[in-house]
């Protein structure tokens, strides 16, 4: 598996990275998730407060506990900042943003005690609040930052005048923007949102890039996967892996197979006519 600085000064991440918003399991099948990843070298693995109604973190925080060894084996990226109401948040009646500056410690202070851990490689807002205050969050940022609690920072579902007005405040870079990338959402490829990563030097990170198991386009590609003797799913990856930018897929399933399947998708070196083939089977035209 390849691993690779996601921003010059952020952390090494595993090229392909586990995500856990499905992992509502019960805590065996997530422990032999976690096994199953960091066998083929998945390492990173993508967390928020808020999956499986505020359970996942706490679920896989158990495999931590009973195997304290393997944190050092592994990389946790979590995020912060949405609100809705739960029986486990019962002062919240409505959906919202919060990233006051109280929130955001809250909040990765509880993922730490959820996970079992000691420090979060990577925290991300995970969607841009109107009422967000850049100074508020730089301050949070910076004390858990000085705390070793949290050693570095991301934005996710960020525009780009959003991220560029949050970095302006920040005495730290936003490492990424975690976004939809995939064969069923190209446009952050043409609309600018992974250029302005590639100048800042951090890669995206490439949520849901299978598009949650909703890709289409499989019957015509049939022949092309045949050729790469790879699967639709791995070529679908492969497209992603191609893109100079180096983005970084954040896979969802939650099946041993396919993780190992996902992780092949490395090997596969893409034709440029190709992943334009690709791109024209998704899109249903041409490139102008
Ligand atoms: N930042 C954000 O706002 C945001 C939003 C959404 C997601 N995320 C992150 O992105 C991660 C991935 O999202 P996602 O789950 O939508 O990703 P995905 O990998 O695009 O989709 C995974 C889904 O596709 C299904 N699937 C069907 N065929 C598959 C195949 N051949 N290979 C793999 N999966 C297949 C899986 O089912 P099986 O489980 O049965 O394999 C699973 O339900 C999440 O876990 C989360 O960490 C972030």
């Amino acid at each position: 598996m390849q691993r690779l600085h996601i921003h010059p000064q952020g952390p090494i991440f595993s090229r392909i990275i586990s995500g856990v918003w499905r992992w509502r399991l019960a805590p065996e099948a997530v422990e032999r998730l976690i096994q199953t990843s960091l066998d083929e070298g998945i390492t990173t693995f993508d967390h928020a407060d808020i999956y499986g109604d505020h359970s996942n973190e706490e679920i896989f925080g158990e495999t931590l506990r009973k195997q304290p060894a393997l944190r050092n084996k592994m990389e946790l990226v979590t995020k912060c900042g949405i609100k809705f109401p739960s029986d486990k948040r019962p002062k919240t009646w409505v959906k919202h943003y919060d990233t006051s500056k109280e929130h955001i410690i809250w909040s990765a202070e509880n993922s730490l005690k959820m996970l079992h851990t000691d420090r979060i490689d990577l925290l991300l807002i995970h969607r841009p609040d109107p009422l967000l205050n850049p100074q508020e969050v730089a301050e949070a940022f910076s004390q858990l930052k000085q705390q070793g609690k949290v050693l570095n920072f991301g934005v996710s579902n960020f525009t780009r005048p959003q991220f560029y007005m949050l970095q302006n405040f920040l005495p730290m870079p936003l490492v990424t923007n975690q976004i939809e990338i995939s064969l069923a959402r190209v446009e952050p490829l043409f609309n600018g949102d992974v250029d302005l990563l590639m100048e800042q030097q951090a890669s995206p990170m490439a949520w849901s890039p299978l598009a949650g198991g909703n890709l289409t386009g499989e019957r015509e590609l049939f022949h092309k996967a045949t050729r790469y003797q790879a699967s639709y799913s791995q070529l679908s990856l492969a497209w992603l892996l191609k893109h100079p930018s180096n983005i970084f897929p954040v896979i969802g399933t939650t099946k041993p197979e396919r993780i190992k399947e996902a992780a092949q998708a490395l090997t596969i070196k893409l034709d440029r006519q190709d992943w334009f083939e690709m791109l024209r089977v998704a899109t249903g035209k041409d490139v102008a």
